[in-house]
């Protein structure tokens, strides 16, 4: 007589054609877990993005740690992206900067090649470069900011993880995707940029539908939305003493640290991980 279980499999089977293969795909991670050690056992190669400063650059050494090969992205600061670099082959692992706007197509397709070429093939990505244009009410927020806010938040982050499928795809393993978005998707950044809530919040659902259209393939796709965090973010937003200013209003009464909001993402990016896909894990002292 079928199982309770074995009934529950036949059933979902008839409602999805593709039942039988993810149940077997399952079926072996329950039965093989992965055991390896995470220190560099298997070849792992990241391109993170915007990862010269702030909480890019944090997740860089927490993925270095983690057995990770890193491509360092950035924009102007060769210098500061080269610094993140020795830092990643102080830890024992592979790293390159590969320069490029986040927000131009072309130069993702060249990143992700400058990254395979030097690391090997690309297995995961963390598309943490972001901006905000100016602070200040919607009603002095040009067109231009607005379309570059949406041209890099949103439509740069979809042009990576296409390249980075199509990258996961050609060498045929799965892989994982972090969607760096933000507490402001939730909380609409009212007065300071509400634009950019609007992109988070694009971001939020585009990662939805990504992870559930993908996860079958065995890719996982998360956003993590951190909290005010200190970098320099504000200063670039023309508020450097912003992060005095929302303290008191976070529940835990203070910024993060962008080692804060690495550490997220390097769970997410990490084993550990393995049956968490299609959500948004906040990282907000209690925001
Ligand atoms: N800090 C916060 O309070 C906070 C809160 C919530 C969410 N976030 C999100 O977290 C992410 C990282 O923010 P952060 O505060 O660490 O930023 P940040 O300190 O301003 O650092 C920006 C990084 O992104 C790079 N960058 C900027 N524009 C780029 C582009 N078009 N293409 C490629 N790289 C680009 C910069 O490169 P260069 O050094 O070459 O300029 C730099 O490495 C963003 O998505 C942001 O929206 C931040």
């Amino acid at each position: 007589m079928a199982s309770g279980h074995e009934k529950n499999q036949n059933a979902a089977s008839t409602k999805n054609p593709n039942a039988a293969a993810i149940q077997q795909q399952n079926t072996a991670a329950i039965n093989k877990p992965d055991l390896k050690p995470r220190d560099g056992a298997q070849r792992k190669t990241v391109l993170i993005t915007g990862a010269s400063r702030g909480i890019g650059a944090a997740t860089a050494l927490a993925a270095a740690r983690d057995g990770f090969n890193v491509a360092v992205n950035y924009v102007r600061d060769a210098a500061a992206a080269q610094r993140v670099v020795g830092q990643v082959q102080a830890l024992g692992r592979r790293a390159v900067a590969v320069q490029g706007d986040a927000g131009n197509h072309d130069d993702i397709k060249r990143m992700f090649s400058e990254a395979e070429a030097q690391l090997g093939p690309v297995t995961a990505l963390v598309n943490n470069a972001g901006i905000t244009g100016p602070i200040g009410p919607f009603s002095r927020t040009s067109d231009d900011t607005i379309a570059r806010v949406f041209q890099v938040n949103v439509l740069g982050a979809m042009a990576c993880c296409r390249e980075a499928l199509a990258c996961f795809e050609r060498h045929g393993q799965p892989g994982v995707i972090v969607n760096v978005s933000s507490v402001a998707a939730r909380t609409g950044s009212p007065g300071e940029y509400i634009h950019y809530a609007a992109s988070k919040a694009a971001l939020d659902a585009f990662t939805l539908g990504l992870a559930r259209e993908v996860a079958v393939t065995g890719t996982r796709v998360c956003a993590v939305a951190p909290g005010t965090t200190h970098t320099d973010i504000h200063a670039t937003a023309g508020e450097p003493d912003r992060p005095a200013r929302v303290a008191p209003r976070i529940p835990m009464g203070r910024l993060a640290h962008p080692e804060e909001i690495a550490e997220t993402i390097a769970f997410v990016l990490s084993p550990a991980a393995s049956y968490i896909t299609g959500t948004v894990i906040s990282c907000t002292g209690g925001l």
